[in-house]
């Protein structure tokens, strides 16, 4: 079965095509230059930029797999969450395509898409022994441990309660003066500085009672602390950015610290959650030094590891394609969407209404 696959919930215009959940192509065209200037994302660039780039993108998807519109049997489109005005782009493309063509479009959300992006490559994915799996999203508007019984049944058992670990270091990269986006910056800079030279708080490390969440607070994630802590140090250590190996060592204990945090919320879920596999799935999931530590985290406790591979870690469209495709092969129902929901959430998932037919 071949599905197209499209996204464009933030800032990447991208199509796939997903056949039997093997990734055929996976094409992606990042908006990057053009929010450079402005440090994040304008969402009225991105939609713009979207409506410029989606139609070529889609061609050269189907091209890149051999393919074209006529040997698809559906398609899946990322309806939620996302900015309203980049969602819209990919969705009315997949809606216009998929009444054009009559075949059947299959909403997707995208953290289900990051969530099932660690089973894709190049072969049909294997799921067999994977769950119950703990998978932790981490990406520029999202940081969340997510507990997953078998597909389609997922727990939220931690969560960040202010900022994302991505918009960690994107905001931590702008104080540092290292550019946009600060994740990929940071890695390049703090390589070969000492990750030990300063600490930073790793957030919610002292028990509090003022807690009113929902959740295992051992198990939440705070960053917006970290980044404060940053500023101070930079104003009390104003030598460090004009001394290029104390930069370095800044710059690589603050990468610690998010990588820490976020590696000992995974150990202290792992202890409490029975699983057969953890995952780390986003665009932070590429960093290096939490890659490390995840992968010594799976030897110390003999819990396999999922990661994706590196062009399916930031946003793209194989993952949506290759989520619609393992929810067929679970035989979970589809929502068949009327429109975009920018604040989809993973648990609203049971509100579903019928299976397209393909
Ligand atoms: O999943 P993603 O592509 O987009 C969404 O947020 O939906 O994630 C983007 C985030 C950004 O915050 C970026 O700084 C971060 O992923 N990122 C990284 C790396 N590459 C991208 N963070 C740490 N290390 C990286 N190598």
């Amino acid at each position: 079965m071949k599905l197209l696959g499209i996204e464009t919930s933030c800032d990447e215009t991208a199509a796939a095509v997903v056949e039997d959940g093997a990734v055929r192509s996976n094409i992606i065209y990042s908006q990057i230059a053009q929010h450079a200037p402005y440090g994040g994302v304008v969402p009225e660039i991105a939609s713009r930029d979207h409506v410029r780039k989606l139609p070529g993108i889609i061609e050269e998807a189907l091209a890149k797999a051999n393919g074209s519109f006529d040997d698809l049997d559906g398609l899946a489109v990322t309806f939620g969450p996302g900015l309203a005005s980049s969602l819209l782009i990919g969705f009315s493309a997949a809606r216009a395509l998929s009444q054009r063509l009559n075949k059947p479009l299959m909403g997707i959300n995208h953290h289900e898409g990051h969530i099932y992006s660690v089973f894709l490559g190049e072969d049909p994915p294997q799921l067999e022994g994977a769950f119950p799996m703990l998978t932790l999203m981490v990406s520029g508007g999202d940081t969340r441990l997510v507990y997953i019984r078998e597909p389609g049944n997922y727990e939220i058992v931690g969560q960040t309660i202010d900022d994302a670990a991505g918009e960690a270091l994107d905001k931590g990269a702008t104080l540092l003066g290292l550019g946009y986006p600060g994740g990929p910056a940071i890695q390049q800079f703090a390589e070969g500085g000492n990750p030990h030279a300063v600490r930073f708080p790793r957030g919610l490390d002292n028990p509090g009672s003022d807690w009113t969440y929902n959740l295992d607070r051992t198990l939440c994630f705070s960053f917006s602390g970290l980044k404060t802590s940053l500023l101070y140090f930079l104003q009390k250590n104003p030598d460090v950015m004009e001394d290029e190996t104390k930069k370095r060592d800044v710059t690589a204990s603050y990468q610690e610290a998010v990588a820490d945090a976020l590696t000992t919320r995974m150990e202290r879920a792992l202890k409490k959650y029975s699983c057969a596999a953890f995952s780390c799935a986003g665009g932070v999931s590429l960093n290096k030094p939490l890659r490390g530590k995840l992968t010594a985290l799976s030897e110390k406790t003999s819990v396999p590891l999922r990661l994706s591979s590196p062009t399916l870690c930031t946003d793209n469209a194989a993952m949506i394609a290759g989520a619609a495709a393992i929810r067929l092969q679970a035989g979970l129902p589809f929502n068949v969407p009327q429109d975009v929901n920018p604040t989809l959430r993973l648990e609203n998932w049971k509100r579903v209404n019928k299976q397209p037919e393909l």
